[in-house]
């Protein structure tokens, strides 16, 4: 039995803060139980409604927990995907997708609100459900096995409704059940500079010369499950095939969201900064352990303006008791590839089995302990031997000599 992120009650959502807006987060399973519809998104919208006495308008946001994806459809080439959310009191937000045999799009939203949830509708005249559909180009032709993001505000509008999407992170027929490890950024997220921050020539082995990352917290629900993470990130790639030139980014925490899917047995941590396409961890169990398995990387532009992308799936690193927190304050150099490392700062995560949306108790690196203490803990042993030794000798001396003294 293995549990992964556990059940969260309220007064945790509260304390890790979850309460502010987040990304609904999402997936739709076909029969195999796989992952046909990858979603993670922000929805704001305001409504214009009659009340008994005048017209107003009303804002809410999607909720990111306690929906629905009943009506929900994988669907082929020749059928439509549909994802369908239902939520609240009889709402629902449905995004058409189709699909030729190289590329997918969504081509239409249809909202659907129910003016009898007088919690969202206060006071209106009308009992009725209305249905908005918009057409609409997000994702604009993304291709197959390919997730697209956007961060940039998106606004759909119909009679008496204005939605607004951002932090926007969709793939549609999604095959084998494996989200596509490359991305396709929206066109408004750019222009992205060219990733540069610190450039700087060094090997591998050497200290970095680039600040250090500022500590970000990454943790995340997804339905009654939590991934705890707080840490510095810093990528040092290399492109050149000698592996003498590196440059260092640092993730910057204010400019990423995070997203992913925890399981009973597999967690995925996705950080989506503005200088990179993203940033993923996945963790898995082994025995009563977990650890690293796989970190990817895919960089908007690089020093020449063309992209990175570089994984590595076949990892074994931070294996911790299931039950426990990985802690690793001091730096800690990750080797990901050849031409990527992963510097760690301020380390710690957990997965799995988060209780009460806190950290359970901390297994912790080997550097963060300060091995001088040993020293004199060493010279204190020898000591404490050496006096024991000499009084041993004392004690064998002088009954030696009580005895030889006797037998005369
Ligand atoms: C997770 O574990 C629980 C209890 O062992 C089980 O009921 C559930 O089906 C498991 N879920 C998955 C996705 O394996
Ligand atoms: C898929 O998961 C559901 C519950 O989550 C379970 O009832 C069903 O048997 C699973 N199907 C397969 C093919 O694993
Ligand atoms: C969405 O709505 C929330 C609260 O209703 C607001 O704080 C936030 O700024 C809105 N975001 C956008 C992008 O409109
Ligand atoms: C409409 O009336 C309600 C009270 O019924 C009031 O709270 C609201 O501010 C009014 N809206 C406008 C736009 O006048
Ligand atoms: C979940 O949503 C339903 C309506 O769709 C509501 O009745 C229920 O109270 C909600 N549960 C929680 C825990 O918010
Ligand atoms: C969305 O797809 C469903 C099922 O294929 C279809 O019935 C519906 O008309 C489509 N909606 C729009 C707005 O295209
Ligand atoms: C698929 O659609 C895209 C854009 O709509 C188009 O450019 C492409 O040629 C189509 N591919 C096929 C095989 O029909
Ligand atoms: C909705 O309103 C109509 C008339 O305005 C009324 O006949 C009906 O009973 C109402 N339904 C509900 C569920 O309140
Ligand atoms: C899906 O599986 C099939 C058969 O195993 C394989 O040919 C195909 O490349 C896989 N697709 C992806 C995107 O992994
Ligand atoms: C390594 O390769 C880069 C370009 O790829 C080149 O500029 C540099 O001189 C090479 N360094 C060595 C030591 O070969
Ligand atoms: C980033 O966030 C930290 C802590 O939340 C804050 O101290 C810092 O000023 C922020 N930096 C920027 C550039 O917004
Ligand atoms: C990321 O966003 C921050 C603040 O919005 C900006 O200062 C920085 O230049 C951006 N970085 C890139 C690579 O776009």
């Amino acid at each position: 039995m293995m549990h992964g992120c556990v059940v969260l009650v309220l007064p945790c959502l509260l304390a890790l803060g979850v309460l502010q807006s987040r990304a609904l987060h999402v997936e739709v399973k076909d029969d195999a139980n796989k992952t046909c519809i990858f979603a993670s998104l922000m929805v704001n919208f305001t409504v214009h409604y009659e009340t008994n006495t005048n017209d107003t308008n009303v804002s809410f946001s999607l909720p990111d927990n306690n929906v629905t994806l009943d009506k929900s459809i994988c669907g082929s080439e020749s059928v439509g995907s549909l994802l369908w959310i239902h939520f609240g009191s009889g709402h629902s937000w449905i995004l058409n997708f189709t699909r030729n045999a190289t590329v997918y799009r969504g081509s239409a939203i249809t909202f659907t609100y129910n003016l009898s949830d007088s919690h969202l509708f206060p006071d209106a005249k009308s009992n009725g459900t209305l249905t908005r559909v918009s057409n609409v180009d997000v994702p604009p032709a993304v291709p197959l096995n390919t997730m697209y993001m956007c961060n940039s505000v998106d606004v759909v509008t119909a009679t008496d409704v204005v939605q607004t999407l951002w932090d926007v992170t969709l793939q549609a027929f999604v095959e084998n059940g494996t989200i596509g490890s490359n991305a396709s950024q929206c066109e408004a997220d750019t222009p992205v500079t060219p990733v540069v921050p610190v450039s700087t020539i060094y090997p591998p082995t050497a200290a970095p010369i680039a600040d250090e990352p500022i500590t970000g917290n990454y943790s995340f629900s997804s339905g009654n499950m939590s991934l705890l993470a707080t840490m510095g990130l810093q990528l040092n790639i290399s492109q050149a095939s000698n592996k003498t030139t590196w440059i260092t980014i640092n993730i910057d925490p204010n400019n990423t969201s995070v997203t992913g899917t925890c399981d009973n047995d597999t967690a995925t941590l996705r950080l989506n900064s503005n200088n990179t396409r993203f940033l993923s961890f996945i963790f898995a169990v082994r025995k009563n352990n977990f650890y690293l398995k796989e970190v990817n990387v895919s960089l908007l532009s690089f020093l020449n303006g063309s992209a990175f992308s570089d994984g590595n799936g076949n990892l074994s690193y931070w294996e911790t008791s299931l039950g426990s927190s990985y802690m690793c304050n001091s730096e800690q150099r990750l080797q990901v590839t050849d031409s990527f490392l992963l510097n760690t700062f301020n380390l710690r995560v957990q997965p799995f089995l988060v209780v009460d949306g806190k950290f359970s108790t901390a297994e912790e690196c080997f550097a963060d302990f300060d091995l001088g203490f040993l020293i004199p803990i060493a010279v204190g042993i020898a000591l404490g031997f050496l006096v024991i030794l000499v009084f041993i000798s004392y004690l064998i001396g002088r009954k030696k000599s009580h005895t030889g003294y006797q037998s005369v």
